[in-house]
């Protein structure tokens, strides 16, 4: 079922100072946004922004960008960010597809990828956000020696992306195809996390390196 537009979330949005409609921008020079030179990590598919705003209170020396363009869902994250005035994240609405228009080379330390749609189809696989083609663009805009944490609740999905990272000389540091809470005391269980967690479904975690 396709949930309906909000057609007041852009224009919320575009009230936020928190949200970069023109981000390009700020291409090579997030640092200066940010006005520090800590560390610039990323979470691609944010959706309604629980695991960043959480992970954004806990690491005050890091800086985030949160990337999602279904507005429906980021309307949320980004109100979250400008209540709770975390001045150490900034959300752009964009396709992650054209990630390399707003990250210079080696400008970012880390991204994650939390639950993103398998798109299981042959068709549609190079739409994922794990598909090699995404992975060339990542390659570069991380600096060398930084990593890309993944999580998701579809197996077959996560073993292709095994391969795709292996293809694409990252270094694989760990990987777990059951991913125990009690093990991860640091974990932050996202929104589709909690869902698939509920069910009792078994959630896929790697940690790729990226080897320059
Ligand atoms: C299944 S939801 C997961 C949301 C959240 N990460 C979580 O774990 O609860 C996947 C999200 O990824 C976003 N997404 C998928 N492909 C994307 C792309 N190419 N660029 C930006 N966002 C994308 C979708 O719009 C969707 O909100």
């Amino acid at each position: 079922m396709r949930l309906r537009k909000k057609h007041w979330a852009v224009p919320e949005m575009k009230e936020n100072p928190y949200v970069y409609f023109e981000g390009e921008e700020y291409r090579g020079n997030w640092q200066e946004v940010f006005q520090n030179t800590n560390g610039i990590h990323m979470e691609i598919g944010a959706g309604k922004g629980h695991f960043i705003s959480e992970l954004a209170r806990r690491n005050k020396d890091i800086n985030y960008v949160i990337i999602e363009q279904d507005t429906n869902a980021f309307v949320y994250a980004c109100r979250k960010i400008q209540e709770e005035e975390l001045e150490n994240v900034r959300a752009l609405p964009i396709n992650a597809e054209k990630i390399s228009q707003y990250f210079d080379e080696d400008e970012a330390n880390r991204i994650y990828i939390n639950f993103c749609n398998p798109w299981p189809k042959n068709r549609h696989k190079k739409r994922r956000l794990t598909h090699p083609r995404q992975l060339v663009q990542y390659k570069n805009i991380l600096a060398n020696n930084s990593e890309i944490y993944l999580k998701t609740d579809d197996r077959s999905f996560f073993e292709e992306s095994l391969e795709y990272f292996k293809e694409n000389s990252f270094l694989i540091e760990k990987y777990d195809f059951d991913m125990k809470l009690e093990e991860y005391p640091e974990n932050i269980v996202t929104e589709y996390e909690a869902k698939w967690r509920n069910k009792n479904i078994p959630i896929c975690y790697g940690v790729f390196r990226n080897i320059k």
